[in-house]
């Protein structure tokens, strides 16, 4: 009995080591850091698609704070989150980006830039109707999406 207290403590113990070094190691936290500002993006991303297609009621002043919102997320410089050697044959199962992402280096800038120029383009009309809402999504829509047809594993 004592035997298998002392056994369960150290299982236990090595498990609570295992989880801090995957807690630790700084590419897990990378990957975490530009996961979340995609979260952020695609939180702010979502209304707007949905009240361009009608889904959801147009509302001027919150099409302008979430566009707004992606436009300050342009000024975040997450480059850190982009770490050498996180990607998914590294990383099987906790990240999606492809190593072409490091390979082809600076490719996948260039997918920011579009992406970028959506955004902004999308900023300066967003709060000005449906109509001019929906002149703009398609170019960001594409912009996300060229980016992860190209650079992420596929589904
Ligand atoms: C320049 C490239 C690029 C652009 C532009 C881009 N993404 Fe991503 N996105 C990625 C990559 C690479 C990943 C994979 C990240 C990972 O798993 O480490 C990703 C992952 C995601 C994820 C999954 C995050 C997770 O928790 O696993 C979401 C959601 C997402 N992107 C939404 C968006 C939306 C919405 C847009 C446009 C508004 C966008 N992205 C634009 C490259 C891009």
């Amino acid at each position: 009995m004592r035997i298998h207290t002392r056994l369960g403590l150290l299982l236990a113990g090595l498990a609570l080591v295992a989880t801090s070094h995957a807690a630790d190691d700084p590419l897990e936290k990378a990957i975490k850091a530009r996961q979340g500002e995609m979260q952020l993006r695609s939180f702010n991303a979502g209304p707007l698609f949905g009240m361009a297609k009608g889904q959801i009621d147009y509302d001027a002043e919150l099409a302008s704070k979430l566009a707004g919102n992606l436009k300050l997320l342009l000024d975040l410089d997450n480059g850190r989150a982009w770490a050498a050697g996180s990607h998914n044959e590294a990383y099987p199962g906790k990240t999606t980006a492809l190593p072409k992402i490091w390979e082809t280096y600076p490719e996948i800038t260039d997918y920011g830039k579009n992406y970028a120029k959506a955004v902004n383009e999308l900023a300066a009309v967003a709060g000005k109707g449906q109509d001019a809402l929906k002149s703009k999504i398609g170019d960001l829509g594409k912009s996300c999406k060229a980016c992860h047809d190209d650079f992420r594993e596929k589904k």
